[in-house]
């Protein structure tokens, strides 16, 4: 439900961002640059941190909880490849019945703390039909097919403005860097437009007909409101999505949870070599 402008205490909501990161803040002692967002069956990205301190979730004021036994909940304050970063190890989701202020109030608290880039990883359905089941696909753009947006209601003008620009969502930057360390380490690297629809239910033949239709390569249930609250917060977004199922509407098959697992696993160790090769490249390690 869109929030009610007039009911929405946007105020509240932003005293309770402050609040989380304030206590995160003290738990760390020096505040990372990077954040991540470690998507659906992608947690082994997290086993190459090199963890300094867990934070769960339920142990963050005002944090959500997450409901998907495959996301668990933690905050990680870590090194990946010597980088300091901060993870998000388990995210919200529109399908799990959270408003999408929820959704990304994690991502306002990394941004309240002052990291600068925001990469994210998902699992999605492959639409185009030269991707492949277990391929990795740089987000080049997005749609929003959610039919909700986290910048409902009130702006907090101190976070971004009104109307953010979304001319090029995802850095251009930090794709170029994304392609040339794929290059170097000889992994295959789609690129494409990622639609976010609410879910939970996978899509039909006709909506996956549709979708690609309107140019979208893969489809998912996450990642577009948290791109949106991050480049309201002028963060820099990279996104990563691993191809989980193949959604070619003549061919189609029925998925199941397993086999979305099954794939976002086998891509892990690809996903998370890149992942390090990037945030080594964006901040060099020195001594
Ligand atoms: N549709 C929507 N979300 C998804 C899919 C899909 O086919 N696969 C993984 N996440």
């Amino acid at each position: 439900m869109p929030a009610d402008p007039g009911t929405f205490d946007v105020e509240a909501y932003r005293r309770q961002v402050e609040a989380t990161a304030a206590t995160v803040r003290e738990r760390l002692r020096v505040v990372p640059r990077i954040g991540l967002i470690l998507g659906t069956g992608l947690g082994t990205l997290a086993d190459e941190i090199d963890v300094d301190v867990t934070m769960p979730y339920e142990t963050l004021p005002h944090f959500p909880l997450s409901t998907v036994e495959s996301h668990h909940g933690k905050l990680l304050a870590g090194r990946l490849g010597g980088v300091p970063v901060l993870a998000l190890q388990g995210r919200f989701h529109l399908y799990e019945g959270y408003s999408p202020r929820q959704v990304t109030f994690p991502v306002r608290v990394l941004g309240v703390l002052g990291i600068e880039t925001l990469l994210i990883s998902n699992a999605a359905g492959g639409m185009n039909p030269h991707f492949r089941r277990g391929d990795l696909m740089l987000v080049t753009d997005h749609i929003n097919l959610q039919g909700a947006n986290p910048l409902e209601g009130p702006n907090i003008a101190e976070w971004g403005p009104r109307f953010p620009d979304m001319s090029e969502p995802y850095d251009p930057e930090l794709r170029r860097l994304a392609e040339a360390r794929a290059l170097e380490l000889g992994i295959k690297l789609q690129q494409g437009v990622y639609v976010a629809v609410t879910g939970p239910n996978l899509e039909t033949r006709a909506e996956y007909r549709f979708l690609r239709s309107i140019g979208a390569d893969a489809v998912g249930m996450s990642t577009v409101p948290e791109v949106i609250v991050a480049r309201h917060m002028n963060l820099r977004v990279m996104a990563v999505s691993v191809i989980t199922d193949e959604c070619f509407p003549d061919a189609l098959e029925p998925v199941s949870l397993e086999e979305v697992l099954a794939a976002a696993a086998e891509a892990g160790p690809r996903l998370a070599a890149l992942t390090k090769a990037v945030v080594t490249a964006l901040v060099p390690v020195t001594g």
